[in-house]
């Protein structure tokens, strides 16, 4: 099956009335797309395995020095179709096209579905990544907590999984080059008229809770002199990470707030909210926050409130292998392009010979419904993932 009719498989697991896809960690969608994985390998005749941190893999083959390809299956809140699915689906099809064309790997080769790379329910990305690599340790993960607050651990639980096994994943020291496919989240290649690209490093980024604590309080009886208003502090902090992106040439979002007691009527007695923050470099990077973190404190003072910032996912700089990336470049005769989003390849660099494929998105937009690519553009991506892995391979 090509990767368009594995996409429109799925087109309607974790479909919201938006038309976007909320696909969380081990929540029903993407329990479905997990069984639907399984089965698609499967019928490949490949072996599954699911490690202890939920990340499945399909071996063609075993033993050392493996290829690896893939990418996950999860979403951001409402996100686009493609965020992921198009890495997992241009995998299998890649390995469709090659065993159809009888060619055999040297090498073993294994698709991933890494889970929860969003980390769009737990707060922290790549989180299969990172605990299948070592860099969040278990007692950490299995502690974060959702929005109803309950752990990871116990989400795992119940859903059958033994979360004693979470941690560093074995079969990752079988690994020794990993290639992720992904649409583009940009228009970069779209003026360059190629549908495919190659990545050449990835933005140092990071997530930050903001806590603004007041004094909550009636809306007509307090008289503005004596409110101690946390939402302002809040409103200052998104003007100055505005401000301080816009005037240093990076990216800085708050895309999330909760406001309590949430009342129309009610003085809000706190107000948590979500910085996003992503940087050329780390130094501008650290700058960046701090600079946000300072007006948010100052904005706090005047205001006599209080806040609170704590890291909660951070990624440093990377900086793709460079043979590789070069050899995938030539092979493909495609450009090399820098990327502002945060990708479980990005995680796995640290460990091993690393490197991403784009498709081109003719809108560029992705973390949104409207995320797209063309089914001819989608078709040259598994062409080139397949010409990766066969050159690889
Ligand atoms: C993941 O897509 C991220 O960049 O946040
Ligand atoms: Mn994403
Ligand atoms: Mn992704």
């Amino acid at each position: 099956m090509g990767a368009n009719e594995l996409l429109a498989e799925i087109e309607k697991v974790g479909r919201t009335h938006t038309g976007g896809y909320t696909r969380l960690a081990w929540d029903d969608a993407t329990m479905t797309l997990r069984e639907w994985f399984a089965g698609q390998v499967a019928a490949l005749g490949l072996e599954l395995v699911e490690d202890g941190n939920g990340n499945q893999i399909a071996w063609w083959g075993h033993g050392p020095d493996a290829l690896l390809v893939g990418s996950h299956l999860d979403s951001v809140p409402e996100g686009g179709p493609l965020d992921g699915p198009l890495g997992v689906s241009s995998a299998l099809a890649a390995v469709a096209q090659l065993k159809a064309s009888g060619w055999v790997p040297s090498r073993p080769l294994g698709l991933v579905n890494f889970t929860d790379e969003e980390g769009g329910r737990f707060g922290v990305a790549c989180l299969g990544s990172r605990l299948a690599t070592g860099a969040i340790t278990p007692e950490k993960a299995l502690a974060l907590r959702d929005d109803e607050g309950t752990s990871l651990g116990e989400v795992m639980a119940a859903q059958g999984r033994d979360p004693r096994a979470a941690g560093p994943s074995e079969w990752l020291s079988s690994v020794s080059q990993y290639v992720e496919l992904h649409v583009e989240q940009g228009r970069w290649l779209a003026p360059h008229e190629t549908a495919v690209g190659v990545a050449s490093a990835i933005w140092p980024h990071g997530r930050y809770r903001f806590e603004f604590c007041g004094e909550g309080n009636h809306a007509g009886a307090t008289a503005m002199a004596d409110r101690h208003d946390p939402m302002l502090a809040y409103a200052a902090t998104v003007l100055a990470a505005r401000e301080l992106a816009t005037s240093s040439g990076q990216r800085a979002t708050l895309g999330r707030v909760l406001v309590e007691p949430g009342s129309t009527n009610s003085i809000p007695s706190r107000v948590v909210a979500w910085l996003d923050a992503r940087a050329e470099a780390e130094p501008a990077l650290e700058s960046l926050v701090t600079g946000i973190i300072a007006r948010a404190q100052w904005a706090a003072q005047t205001d006599g409130t209080q806040v609170n910032v704590r890291a909660e996912s951070t990624t440093g700089a990377v900086e793709f292998d460079h043979d590789l990336r070069h050899r995938l470049a030539a092979l493909l005769d495609a450009p090399t392009l820098p990327t502002g989003a945060g990708h479980d390849a990005g995680i796995l660099a640290a460990k091993l010979p690393t490197a991403m494929l784009f498709v081109r998105n003719p809108t560029g937009i992705s973390h949104a419904p409207q995320e797209s690519s063309t089914p001819e553009d989608i078709d040259t991506g598994v062409d080139a993932l397949a010409a990766v892995i066969k050159d690889l391979g």
